[in-house]
């Protein structure tokens, strides 16, 4: 195992994906943009299906979802590499790639246990917003990448107003401020801007400018128990006690009669960002 000493936060996140392997993926490989693809076919898109040697880096894999629908090609020659901080996740990851050829590393996105100029392409769904250190991992990713390579990553983008998102965030809040608790800060603010993550990614750190950064939402719409499984996953959750948790639950269901709708389910949506560029 590849580990330097963890930040506070990432701490948090490895306990966190501990107890809860796989919590991402059950949530959003079932979200869809306008166009009826999910957020993980969006990364995928960036792969080209070509006979050329590729050497694809998954950075944050998680359970390796994303490298399992890339195993799914059978495309010969291509080489996939996952790398999580979470030991949990990458078993996860193991058992649903076993019969891929697919290389794990329990390591920090900061400090790639791979080669300089090893990789074609890093995808990175929902997890650079995660990270602290932000600028070592640009680096980190610099580094691996071949000249010319890609980098595309899907990160979270403009908060989605008037459905079960929004209340459930609300809910949320009131309850952590009931017990005074707050968990620690995740991510770097630069992540969180399209200005601050075209400073990130620019001709000073090695990167072709100008960066393509598009908005999109993701629906999650679901029936009101299946949006609360969801939501449920966030990070935040883990704050509260039992107690709260069934409270905050009997709250949110709820809540969400205002917005059921004939079929059964309720509106869910979420923005997110992605992001691609090219190392110089
Ligand atoms: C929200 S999950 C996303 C997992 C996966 N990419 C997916 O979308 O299914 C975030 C992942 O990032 C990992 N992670 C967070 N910070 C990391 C870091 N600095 N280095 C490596 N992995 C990290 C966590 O362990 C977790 O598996």
């Amino acid at each position: 195992m590849l580990m330097q000493e963890l930040s506070e936060a990432e701490y948090f996140l490895k306990k966190f994906h501990s107890l809860y392997p796989g919590a991402t993926s059950s949530s959003f490989a079932h979200g869809q943009t306008l166009c009826g693809i999910s957020s993980y076919e969006r990364l995928l898109k960036v792969i080209p299906e070509s006979e050329q040697p590729i050497t694809v880096l998954d950075l944050a894999c998680g359970d390796g979802f994303l490298l399992q629908r890339l195993a799914e090609r059978q495309q010969a020659r291509l080489c996939l590499v996952g790398v999580d901080l979470s030991p949990e996740e990458l078993d996860a990851a193991q058992a649903r790639l076993v019969s891929a050829a697919v290389v794990l590393y329990c390591a920090r996105a900061q400090a790639l246990p791979l080669s300089d100029a090893s990789v074609d392409f890093v995808l990175c769904h929902l997890a650079l917003m995660l990270m602290d250190g932000v600028r070592e991992v640009v680096a980190s990713v610099h580094r691996v990448l071949k000249p010319g390579g890609v980098f595309s990553a899907v990160v979270v983008g403009e908060f989605q107003r008037g459905d079960a998102y929004e209340a459930f965030v609300q809910l949320l809040k009131n309850y952590l401020s009931e017990v005074n608790t707050r968990g620690p800060r995740l991510g770097d603010p630069l992540t969180f801007s399209e200005q601050g993550l075209r400073s990130l990614f620019s001709a000073g750190t090695g990167f072709v400018e100008p960066i393509w950064i598009e908005d999109f939402v993701i629906r999650l719409d679901a029936p009101r128990n299946k949006v609360w499984e969801m939501l449920s996953l966030m990070y935040d959750v883990v704050l509260l006690s039992d107690e709260a948790k069934v409270r905050l639950e009997a709250e949110f269901i709820s809540a969400m009669g205002m917005l059921e709708r004939a079929d059964g389910s309720v509106p869910c949506s979420m923005g997110l960002r992605q992001i691609t560029c090219t190392r110089l």
